[in-house]
């Protein structure tokens, strides 16, 4: 079976550090790369750079780099084996079977098991919706405008009519009750007289992880029926917490991430309507108010969020509360107004996406918001209907992590209100009062990261030996040599030629530095391998030079241009050249170190010996040669 290397290998292959950073860190492109704020030292302009493809991560503020395991030692505070387990779990990348307890092994097959129950489910709904008695459901599929794309895109299916079909079918598959039960899938009679299918003539919506996992379903009626609940959801079950799980991310993750925002809807069909018109950053709390925990998910994709309830009473106070909650967690908040009685599915079906995006082009502020709330519900019209505004204001703003935008919102607020200098003066000081009192209770303080920590435990228990005296000095490289290396560990190519073809050894570099880096280099090249990915994985090699290399991999284009050909895949023989300059310009710069040596010999000699002479000429002749060539 597979063993430690091999889980290793593939958490590295497979793991998108893109992903695992961005539970933490607000990533932006920039060219081949992401960059951030980095989450282990205190900074305001981002340093934290990332690469996707090759999979590292390095801060030029700090020096903080390595892989994505790494991140989860020294983000996270794991030890090297929790870190590969829980990379593993992430990615579902089975695990070597020794390392279970029975207790632990059980617990794993039923959350398999489980999943393989719900994965079957959805695949006999969506069977269910192309067979005879799915014709009504397709046509109330069609009503609603949801394209045969899109249900493929959300998996949507039928629970045919009947109490037992689902039952009857999984029970075939090997399936017991008493796991259908535990999955959500079946309701026990009450007295305990055997079980019946929770789903029956619904169309079905399965709820996904991140991954694309169904972990559970939503169910919609397809006859309205007011002795009927419109929705049935799936219980909480060891694979379903609907408090942290959030329905259409896995579909708009990426759209999210790449527009920097997230559009939240309140229902199934909202997040459908929205992605089929081409919002797929669309998601919904799907059958709960919106929680701590969903935020907390949605801050790995993005950190700017646009409410976008129902303009009913319900929806306006469910807004009001996400507001709340999303401000704590530090997301720039905007809420977009629909006209009554309307949702983002019925904007869009009867109006179509031109209108819903001006309706989000027109999105307030949290304080506009709130403003318009309190005077349409005519609660501005007094000095203390004022005040209590002005309260429940600063009382989100004193929450926001970021202090530079509180001014901002005080502005704003007092524009709304026409306040006085004197008014806000006042306001200022409430706002010191009451962040004190948040002080006192603990509250205002994030957490700061978990502190690195060393030395690291290996899996098999040996603590891995950090050589304390090794001290590298990195400025010491001259810029050519750094040409070289750099290029050898952005291209396998590169580094082949040098050594196979032009034979190049330690010698050629003048620096010690440089000629242990190079002599590195050669010992780590494979077939099959990206340098720089052996460097990160390989434990041989010291941390500093991982931290090194990394940089040199990561660092903006400041040498030359020629750089960014490097990150396009460029013909080999275009990164060569740069390559090839740089060695002859390191011979000629020894050479000419020699020819000072040889010329105060000479000097001391008062030019007798003639062989020093000779040799002065021969170096002097070749000199000039090399110099020719440019
Ligand atoms: N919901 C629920 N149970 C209900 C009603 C609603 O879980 N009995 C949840 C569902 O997640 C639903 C969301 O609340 O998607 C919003 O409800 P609603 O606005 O009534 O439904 P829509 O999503 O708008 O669905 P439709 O357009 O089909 O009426
Ligand atoms: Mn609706």
């Amino acid at each position: 079976m597979n063993n430690w290397d091999d889980v290793k290998r593939r958490i590295l292959e497979t793991a998108d550090l893109v992903e695992i950073v961005g539970d933490v860190v607000d990533l932006r492109h920039r060219g081949a790369n992401f960059v951030g704020l980095c989450p282990f030292h205190t900074e305001k302009t981002p340093s934290f750079a990332v690469s996707s493809d090759k999979g590292i991560y390095k801060c030029f503020g700090c020096g903080k780099s390595g892989n994505v395991i790494s991140f989860m030692t020294d983000y996270h505070g794991m030890d090297y084996s929790e870190a590969i387990k829980e990379l593993a779990r992430r990615y579902a990348i089975p695990l070597p079977e020794q390392t279970k307890s029975k207790k632990q092994k059980e617990q794993i097959s039923k959350r398999e098991l489980v999943m393989t129950a719900l994965d079957e489910s959805g695949k006999y709904f969506i069977k269910m919706l192309g067979t005879t008695s799915g014709k009504t459901a397709l046509s109330y599929i069609n009503k609603r405008g949801f394209s045969k794309e899109t249900q493929k895109e959300f998996m949507i299916g039928l629970s045919p009519t009947g109490w037992d079909n689902l039952k009857l079918e999984l029970e075939k598959k090997g399936f017991s009750d008493q796991l259908l039960l535990e999955a959500g899938l079946l309701v026990e009679r009450d007295g305990g007289g055997g079980f019946y299918d929770r789903f029956r003539e619904r169309l079905m919506f399965p709820i996904q992880d991140t991954l694309g996992k169904i972990i559970g379903f939503g169910a919609r009626q397809l006859i309205d029926d007011k002795n009927q609940p419109k929705y049935i959801n799936s219980p909480q079950t060891i694979v379903y917490d609907k408090s942290k799980v959030l329905y259409g991310l896995f579909q708009g993750k990426n759209e999210i991430r790449s527009k920097g925002y997230a559009i939240l809807t309140e229902g199934y069909a909202d997040v459908i309507s929205l992605y089929q018109a081409g919002f797929k950053n669309s998601i919904a709390s799907s059958g709960t108010s919106l929680t701590k925990d969903q935020l907390i998910l949605l801050k790995r994709y993005c950190k700017k969020l646009y409410i976008v309830y129902d303009a009913d009473s319900a929806g306006i106070n469910a807004t009001l509360r996400a507001i709340d909650l999303a401000l704590e967690e530090g997301f720039e908040l905007w809420v977009v107004a629909l006209p009554g009685g309307e949702d983002p599915d019925s904007i869009i079906r009867e109006h179509g996406n031109k209108l819903f995006q001006a309706y989000i082009k027109d999105a307030q502020s949290f304080v506009e918001f709130k403003y318009n709330y309190y005077k349409k519900e005519d609660k501005l019209s007094s000095p203390a209907d004022m005040s209590h505004l002005i309260r429940d204001i600063i009382g989100n703003i004193v929450k926001i992590p970021d202090r530079l935008q509180h001014d901002a919102y005080i502005s704003r607020l007092a524009a709304l209100l026409n306040l006085s200098t004197r008014q806000v003066e006042r306001i200022y000081k409430e706002k010191g009062k009451l962040e004190s009192e948040l002080a006192k209770s603990g509250k205002s303080t994030p957490k700061p990261p978990v502190e690195q920590q060393k030395p690291k435990v290996e899996d098999n228990n040996e603590i891995k030996e950090i050589d304390d005296n090794f001290v590298p000095d990195y400025s010491l490289l001259l810029t050519e040599e750094k040409l070289i290396l750099k290029s050898m560990v952005l291209s396998s190519a590169v580094a082949d030629y040098l050594i196979d073809t032009v034979e190049a050894d330690d010698d050629r570099f003048i620096t010690n530095e440089a000629k242990r880096l190079f002599h590195l280099l050669n010992g780590l090249r494979t077939e099959d391998d990206d340098l720089i990915k052996r460097i990160v994985s390989d434990e041989t090699v010291h941390p500093k030079d991982v931290e090194f290399f990394s940089s040199l991999v990561l660092e903006s284009n400041e040498i030359s241009d020629n750089w960014k050909n490097f990150s396009k895949g460029v013909a080999v023989f275009d990164l060569i050249k740069p390559v090839m300059d740089s060695l002859i310009k390191l011979d000629l710069l020894k050479l000419d170190i020699e020819l000072e040596k040889l010329t105060s010999k000479i000097k001391e000699s008062l030019g007798s010996n003639l062989d020093l002479l000779v040799k002065h000429t021969e170096l002097s002749q070749k000199r000039k040669e090399l110099t020719n060539r440019f």
